[in-house]
């Protein structure tokens, strides 16, 4: 019997796609041990927008977060989602950084880091990718699934070989768009199984309801691992229900080596948990649903929201049709980018540009103009050369690892913020995210240093 394992989202991906990641420690701690006895195949618990959201919004240590949740689930594997070279960022940061925080995660409880960059660029994974190997933990290399002319099952195949070489554990067909259909899961994986021997994990989004069918042609294709999301968390911009693919996927002869009691007792705990973020606001009913816009788009669901609020604001929503069509000729001058952070906004903002300003590219963004230059790797495709000469002039664009331009900095970062600072930990913290991190951890030092004062005055 064919096997088909499960890693659970709830922690990451369905807390991040539905509640904008607001999800704090202390609402799931009580059910991690149990979690830790469901026998999925990973926990996906960290990375992604988790780390930022925990400072910004929830005053927690990231780092904190993760020892709690490892500490509870001995037994499970721990997953983190990471963008390479801009490890949970925007920008790249140089390779010191990059070693020192994958070799922190990994230390502190992460055992699979799912590795992508924006571009499918490898040079922009590699050093994340070996300094998960060096730490002992499993790299999962991740291709960001999209359409366009420039992509083929070949070059995807491709691709996969060359994370392969570069010595990831298994390969991720990340579909962050939920655009993937059935049929095309079903060939992709297949032509991965065909040609390489590493286990297949499909990771997609319910957002235009394509998810569950898509899973069960990826399985038949011979996918290993799927993510899901305990049912009270999924559907819409999230992943499908772990419990019904559980329920759908033993009814076709699949085994499936998960406690079916402990999935009842996850979802009983989250359930609750659903019930106040739909109360206050947190959880927006809307983000549960079906949306198959971005089917007739082929843009992500969020980038379309983002655009309808964006030309709100601007008093410019007579133009929406004119800017839908315009992202699809943007993309394609800029090489057909996948349309995930960060070029899912360089895209939506410079179509929004050309349609209001009436001329195309008469206002050219920065992120734009720095992409032209591959400050941001290699674009899939060719680029425009009306375009590339506008920005560039006679300037050449680079062609070597953008991160090759960037000295180490994680000692001399170090050194800047003496004690505020307790670890390498809290500097990394600062590097991923300067501004908040400095106030969450000024905040810190503060509150200590009144519990010290406290405690002496106790002295008596
Ligand atoms: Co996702």
């Amino acid at each position: 019997m064919k096997k088909v394992q499960i890693t659970e989202t709830v922690l990451r991906d369905a807390n991040q796609s539905l509640v904008a990641t607001r999800l704090p420690l202390d609402k799931f701690t009580d059910i991690l041990s149990a979690m830790d006895k469901a026998g999925y195949y990973s926990v996906e618990c960290w990375g992604g927008a988790t780390f930022d959201s925990c400072l910004r919004f929830l005053n927690e240590d990231p780092w904190e977060r993760l020892r709690t949740i490892k500490k509870a689930m001995p037994n499970t594997k721990l997953q983190m989602l990471l963008r390479g070279q801009n490890l949970l960022g925007y920008k790249h940061y140089p390779d010191d950084v990059v070693r020192k925080f994958v070799q922190k995660s990994v230390e502190n409880g992460i055992d699979i880091i799912r590795i992508f960059d924006a571009l499918n660029d490898v040079r922009n994974i590699r050093v994340a990718v070996e300094a998960t190997v060096a730490a002992g933990a499993h790299a999962s290399g991740t291709i960001c699934y999209t359409n366009s002319p420039v992509h083929s099952l070949e070059n995807y195949v491709a691709l996969a070989k060359e994370m392969k070489e570069i010595g990831v554990s298994s390969i991720c067909i990340k579909d962050m768009a939920g655009i993937m259909g059935p049929q095309e899961a079903y060939d992709l994986v297949k032509a991965l199984k065909e040609n390489m021997d590493l286990p297949v994990v499909v990771h997609t989004h319910s957002t235009a309801g394509l998810a569950f069918m898509t899973y069960l042609k990826a399985v038949e294709a011979g996918a290993d691992v799927i993510d899901t999301a305990t049912s009270c968390f999924s559907g819409g911009t999230s992943q499908p229900s772990t419990e019904a693919l559980v329920y759908a996927l033993r009814q076709l002869g699949y085994e499936v080596n998960v406690d079916d009691a402990i999935l009842q007792k996850v979802n009983a705990h989250f359930t609750p948990i659903r019930n106040e973020f739909l109360a206050d606001g947190t959880l927006d009913p809307l983000m549960m649903g079906t949306d198959t816009a971005c089917l007739n788009y082929q843009v992500p669901g969020g980038m379309l929201s983002n655009l309808v609020s964006q030309l709100k604001t601007l008093g410019a929503m007579d133009k929406y049709e004119a800017v839908l069509a315009e992202v699809p000729a943007v993309r394609k001058d800029l090489g057909y980018p996948p349309l995930v952070t960060p070029m899912s906004q360089m895209v939506g903002v410079q179509a929004t540009q050309n349609v209001l300003m009436g001329e195309r590219y008469k206002n050219i963004g920065k992120e734009v103009r720095a992409y032209v230059h591959g400050d941001y790797g290699k674009a899939p495709g060719e680029l425009d050369t009306d375009l590339v000469k506008k920005v560039l002039g006679d300037e050449k664009p680079i062609t070597h690892r953008p991160a090759d331009d960037l000295p180490d900095e994680f000692e001399k970062v170090k050194a800047e913020l003496g004690d505020l600072c307790e670890s390498d930990e809290d500097v990394l913290s600062y590097i991923a995210f300067p501004q908040v991190a400095e106030k969450f951890l000024a905040a810190r030092k503060e509150k200590k240093q009144n519990t010290v004062t406290y405690k002496i005055e106790r002295i008596d």
